[in-house]
């Protein structure tokens, strides 16, 4: 499958929202064509933030129509796997520098019944996940260090996009999250990138509508 034919989904991540209008929010990016919601768990200790837990989860996902993309930037994902799958996750993201077996990891994930995906960190080199690609349905490069919105791209690594993408089947989703915008987008896709994860450039958009069109448009023809 080249990229061309490849669908490009976008992710909101409601990091960027307004939590306090979290429902008109959630309609906000789907009405501008949001393929899923992305939502990040961070627990203080693996990030050095904190943000929500499976409560707040479940809340979302009762005001949701499209699926839930649960990223756990958390350092224990097993001991938590149960509750954010019982709050409504469809894919849940766990951390490769969080786990000691990856291979085992997705499988507990699986076997809860949510589509499995693994993160690296910038610093993180991607041979620690190249041998369980079979293993999950969604690789999730970070592009920015984990714990804040708003940051910026770091270019480097685009290359890991790359390399998973020639290492993994042709269905397996590539998401990318941190400093996605209409730039970063056209070098994230023209390296296999199909999940775009934005937080600051949709939601503090005047048009969100507008800017999610600029981030498939600028996957048609990244050239
Ligand atoms: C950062 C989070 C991202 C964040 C991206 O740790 O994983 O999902 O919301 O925000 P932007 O798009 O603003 O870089
Ligand atoms: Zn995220």
């Amino acid at each position: 499958m080249g990229n061309r034919e490849r669908r490009i989904e976008v992710a909101p991540s409601l990091l960027a929202s307004d939590f306090g209008r979290l429902a008109d929010e959630i309609k906000r990016a789907e009405d501008a064509g949001a393929d899923r919601l992305h939502v990040d768990v961070m627990d203080g200790h693996f990030v050095p933030n904190i943000t929500v837990g499976p409560f707040i989860v479940e809340a979302i996902k009762r005001n949701a129509t499209v699926p839930l993309d649960v990223h756990l930037m958390i350092t224990d994902p097993l001991k938590y796997l149960g509750p954010f799958a019982d709050a409504g996750a469809d894919t849940l993201t766990f951390h490769r520098e969080a786990v000691e077996d990856p291979r085992a990891a997705a499988r507990a994930f699986r076997d809860k019944g949510v589509h499995p995906g693994i993160s690296v960190n910038p610093e993180s080199p991607v041979d620690g996940i190249l041998d369980v690609l079979d293993a999950v349905d969604q690789v999730l490069i970070m592009t920015v260090h984990p714990g804040f919105g708003g940051q910026e791209f770091i270019t480097e690594n685009v290359e890991k996009v790359r390399q998973v993408r020639a290492a993994g089947r042709p269905e397996l989703h590539i998401a990318v999250d941190g400093g996605i915008n209409e730039q970063t987008a056209a070098l994230v896709c023209a390296a296999g990138a199909d999940v775009l994860i934005a937080g600051t450039y949709l939601f503090k958009s005047a048009d969100m509508k507008a800017a999610l069109a600029s981030l498939r448009r600028a996957c048609v023809d990244p050239r």
